[in-house]
C-alpha cells in the first residue's frame, strides 16, 4: 500500500487532464429538467408546479372567483369577521357561537407584547421600512415565546394564536415609534380590527372604519400558494420552528411584486396627482413598457380580481365618508387609470386590477401612512400562512426543487497567483 499522497497526486493529474476540456452535464445527468429531446424543460416562476393537495383556498382566475374553505369571498366580506375567517381557515369549518367567542378571547388575551419587544421597537432606526422592522420584531417574539424551541407541528396552533394576536400591536407600535410617539397598549374589549386602529391613533374607530378595516383583513387573509405562503411552507417543510416560517413569509410579502404593491399603487396615484394627468402618464410609462401599473396583473387572475371589486366599493364609500377633496381626487385618478387598464391591458393581455389597487385608498382615507399598508397586509395574511403551514407540515415532505445546470464542469482551478 503506497503513501496516500501518491494516490492524491494521480487523482490531481487525472483532473488536470480533464481540465483542458471543461464539459457540460449530459441530459441524462439532469433528466428531471429535460424533455424527451434533451432540451431544458423549465417552469420559470413555478407557474405550473402543483406541489400538493389542499383544502384551504380555491382561485378561479378566469371567472373572478375566490373561495376560502369553499366559502365565497363575497359572502365572507359581507357576513364574516377577521376572527371568524381565521378560525375557518385554521379549523376548516365556521365556528359555533361559543367556539368563536373562545377563539376571539384567546386572540384578545394575547395582544400584549413583552417589554423587551417595546424596547426593541424603540431601538430600531426610524428610517427602517416597517416591513423590515416587523420581520425583526416577529423574530424576537419567537425568542420569548413560552414554547420556543419546539419544532414542526408541535405547538404550532398556540404559537399561531399568539403571533396573530400580537402582530397588530407590533405594527401599531412601530408606526408610532417611527413618528416619535409612545406606543398605545392594546385593549381587550375591541375587535381585532378596531383595536388595531385604536392602537395606531389612540381613538376608537366608528363602525364604518372598523368594518372597512375588518373587511380588508378578511380580503387579505389568504390566497393559496402565493410567494409568501410558499416561503413560509418551504421553511416549515424542513421542520423548522413556526416563527422562522412566518418571518420568511414577511420577507417575501415585502417585495413590490407581492404585498409591497399596495404601497406602490398608492404612490403611483399620488405621482399622477390629477385625473387629467392619467392618460398621458399611462401612455408615457405603461404603453412604452417603462413602468408596470402597480396593483394590476396577477399570476392566477386573468380577469378582475374579486377582492379588488370589494375594495373598490369600500374605497368609494371611504371617499364619501371622509369628505376630503384630496382623497376624492386620488379616487378619480385610480378610476381613470382603471378604465385604461381594463380597456387596454385586461381583455387583450389578462393584466387586470388586483387586490392591491384599491386597498390603499381605503387606508389613505383612514389617515394611515403609506408605508404601513404592507404591514397591514401581513397582519391579515398570517392567517393564511399559518393555515398552509399546518396543513403542509401535517403531511410533510421537504420542499426541494431542482435547477437545470447550464454551466461547465471540470473547470481548472487556477491558483490566485496565476489569475492576473
Ligand atoms: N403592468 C404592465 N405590464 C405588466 C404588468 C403590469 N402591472 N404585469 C405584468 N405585465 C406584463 C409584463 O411586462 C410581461 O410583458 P411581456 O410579456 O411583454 O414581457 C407580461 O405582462 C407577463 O408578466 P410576468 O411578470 O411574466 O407575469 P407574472 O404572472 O409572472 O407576474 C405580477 C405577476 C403580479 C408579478 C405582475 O403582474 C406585476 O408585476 N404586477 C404589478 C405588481 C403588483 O400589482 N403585484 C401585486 C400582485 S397581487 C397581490 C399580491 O400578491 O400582493
Amino acid at each position: 500500500m503506497g503513501w496516500p499522497g501518491a494516490a492524491l497526486n494521480s487523482l490531481n493529474s487525472g483532473r488536470a487532464a480533464a481540465r483542458a476540456m471543461p464539459t457540460k452535464p449530459t441530459p441524462d445527468m439532469q433528466k428531471w429538467c429535460v424533455d424527451e429531446k434533451g432540451q431544458p424543460r423549465i417552469d420559470k416562476g413555478a407557474e405550473n408546479l402543483c406541489m400538493d393537495e389542499s383544502e384551504i383556498c380555491f382561485i378561479d382566475g378566469f371567472h373572478s372567483k375566490l373561495y376560502y374553505r369553499g366559502y365565497s369571498i363575497e359572502d365572507l366580506a359581507n357576513y364574516s369577521t377577521y376572527e371568524e375567517t381565521t378560525y375557518l381557515l385554521w379549523h376548516g369549518k365556521l365556528p359555533t357561537r361559543s367556539e368563536l367567542s373562545a377563539f376571539s378571547d384567546q386572540l384578545r388575551n394575547n395582544r400584549e407584547i413583552p417589554q423587551g419587544a417595546y424596547d426593541l421597537i424603540r431601538a430600531i432606526p426610524r428610517d427602517t421600512h416597517p416591513m423590515e422592522a416587523l420581520r425583526t420584531v416577529a423574530s424576537y417574539l419567537g425568542n420569548v415565546d413560552p414554547e420556543k424551541g419546539k419544532l414542526g407541528l408541535d405547538s404550532m396552533m398556540p404559537k399561531a394564536i399568539r403571533l396573530t394576536a400580537k402582530l397588530p400591536t407590533v405594527v401599531a407600535a412601530l408606526a408610532r415609534a417611527r413618528e416619535g410617539k409612545e406606543p398605545i397598549r392594546p385593549r381587550s374589549d375591541l375587535s381585532h380590527a378596531a383595536n388595531f386602529l385604536y392602537m395606531l391613533s389612540g381613538e376608537v374607530p366608528d363602525k364604518f372604519w372598523e368594518r372597512a378595516m375588518d373587511v380588508s383583513l378578511v380580503l387579505y387573509a389568504e390566497h393559496e400558494m402565493n410567494a409568501s405562503a410558499f416561503a413560509t411552507v418551504v421553511v416549515g417543510s424542513t421542520l423548522s420552528d413556526y416563527y422562522s416560517s412566518i418571518v420568511a413569509g414577511i420577507g417575501a410579502l415585502r417585495g413590490p411584486l407581492h404585498g409591497g404593491a399596495n404601497e406602490e399603487a398608492m404612490k403611483q396615484f399620488l405621482e399622477i396627482g390629477k385625473p387629467e394627468n392619467v392618460d398621458s402618464w399611462f401612455k408615457e410609462n405603461v404603453l412604452t413598457g417603462k413602468k408596470r401599473v402597480m396593483g394590476a396583473g396577477h399570476r392566477v387572475y386573468k380577469t378582475y380580481d374579486p377582492r379588488a371589486k370589494i375594495f373598490r366599493e369600500y374605497a368609494k364609500k371611504s371617499v364619501e365618508v371622509s369628505r376630503d377633496p384630496k382623497i376624492a381626487d386620488i379616487y378619480r385618478v385610480a378610476e381613470r387609470l382603471e378604465d385604461l387598464i381594463m380597456g387596454q391591458l385586461c381583455e387583450s393581455r389578462g393584466i387586470c386590477t388586483n387586490v392591491d389597487y384599491w386597498s390603499g385608498i381605503v387606508y389613505y382615507a383612514m389617515g394611515i401612512p403609506i408605508e404601513q399598508y404592507t404591514p397591514i397586509f401581513a397582519i391579515a395574511r398570517i392567517a393564511g400562512w399559518s393555515a398552509h403551514l399546518m396543513e403542509y407540515v401535517a403531511r410533510n415532505r421537504i420542499l426541494r426543487p431542482r435547477l437545470y445546470y447550464k454551466g461547465l464542469l471540470d473547470v481548472e482551478y487556477v491558483p490566485i497567483e496565476r489569475r492576473g
